[in-house]
């Protein structure tokens, strides 16, 4: 067993949840060594830290823990680009280090953030360099970091686009590692957009079914699930439907997760009035009820459902509260967690509502 550094992204706890349902429907065995609103500390055997970097939309890094310095540089040229990246109040050992690299007779130069008040790099300035991580009195070797350029790709070259619908790549990991899919099941969409879960699902080796009201969705969904086939070696299966969620019955009998974000209400330009939001988050709850009640006849194991919260002119939110209906329906489930976005005029809540 080995022990490893997670580096969360914004929204900790559910990275952390992420991370966890991740390991387990993969079963990766781990064990919680030390856990914060920064890091989680592991102990695992045998992470490949490229593969899950991919896979994860809420870790920014992955290192591995080294008792000494002789396993933080393992190439083989006597050149090298490294960086220091504390995480918290950590001891200096930069000048051990310089000996170090000095007494190996490596060429050692240091990176330094562009970001003067942090004292680690970004994912962006992380790339290509030797990042040496301090966090809780631990020094380790960063093995993987997430790569913005790699999502950029994905999100501006795809044929199809909608920008003010469209979830983020990384909520669409988020959403499909929740809901606890491997490799080789089948996730379904019923609220499909123009398939930015559908794709990233393919791309994480999951069989999906896109389904949609909105026959324009239903076409820019196929062309970019084509595009991804095309880029990114994908021999999973697709489908797509044209319908209404709640019809779903009718069209699919089977499926392993859902993860979908559904209709949200009108599109918000403006903070609403608090009347204005009540009056949405109302509107939104028998689509939700009765689409949780279609999906849970065909779904094997977790839906993981998004809500909306919307955030008012008098700063106040309005949530709209699916827990009455599924406690009053003995429906396990955990959350609501919240995804908060910088830029957006409404919070968005997680639940995942459990199958077994
Ligand atoms: C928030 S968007 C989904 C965005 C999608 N995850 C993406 O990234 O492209 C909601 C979608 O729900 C569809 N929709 C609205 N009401 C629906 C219903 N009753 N049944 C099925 N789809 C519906 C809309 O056409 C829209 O594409």
């Amino acid at each position: 067993m080995q022990k490893y550094i997670f580096i969360l992204g914004r929204d900790p706890e559910l990275s952390r949840k992420e991370l966890f349902a991740y390991c387990e429907s993969r079963n990766l065995k781990y064990e919680v060594l030390d856990t914060s609103d920064i890091a989680l500390i592991l102990s695992m055997n045998n992470v490949n830290a490229e593969k899950m970097i991919e896979d994860l939309g809420g870790i920014q890094k992955i290192a591995l823990i080294v008792d000494s310095f002789d396993n933080l540089y393992t190439g083989t040229k006597n050149k090298v680009r490294y960086a220091m990246s504390q995480y918290g109040e950590e001891e200096d050992i930069k000048n051990e280090l310089k000996a170090y690299f000095k007494k190996e007779g490596i060429k050692a130069t240091i990176k330094k953030s562009h970001h003067q008040e942090q004292d680690y790099l970004t994912p962006s300035e992380a790339q290509n360099v030797v990042e040496i991580i301090q966090y809780k009195g631990n020094v380790a070797k960063s093995l993987a970091v997430f790569n913005p350029k790699h999502h950029k790709f994905r999100d501006t070259k795809r044929p199809a686009q909608r920008p003010l619908h469209t979830i983020s790549i990384r909520l669409a990991k988020i959403l499909i590692n929740l809901s606890g899919a491997k490799p080789g099941d089948t996730v379904l969409d019923p609220f499909c957009g123009i398939g930015t879960v559908a794709q990233e699902a393919m791309v994480m080796g999951m069989d999906v079914i896109g389904s949609d009201n909105d026959k324009f969705c239903i076409e820019a969904s196929k062309k970019n699930l084509e595009f991804i086939k095309a880029h990114y070696n994908c021999h999973s299966s697709y489908r797509l439907i044209e319908t209404d969620a709640r019809q779903l019955t009718r069209f699919i009998s089977r499926v392993d997760c859902v993860a979908t974000e559904p209709y949200l209400g009108p599109f918000i330009k403006d903070y609403p009035s608090e009347q204005k939001a009540r009056g949405v988050a109302r509107n939104l709850l028998p689509l939700y009820q009765e689409t949780i009640q279609t999906l849970r006849k065909i779904t094997k194991k977790n839906i993981v459902f998004i809500t909306p919260r919307f955030r008012t002119t008098a700063r106040k939110e309005v949530p709209v509260n699916i827990a009455p209906l599924l406690e009053k329906n003995h429906i396990p489930f955990e959350g609501p967690f919240l995804y908060s976005s910088p830029t957006s005029k409404m919070l968005r809540e997680i639940w995942i509502i459990k199958q077994k």
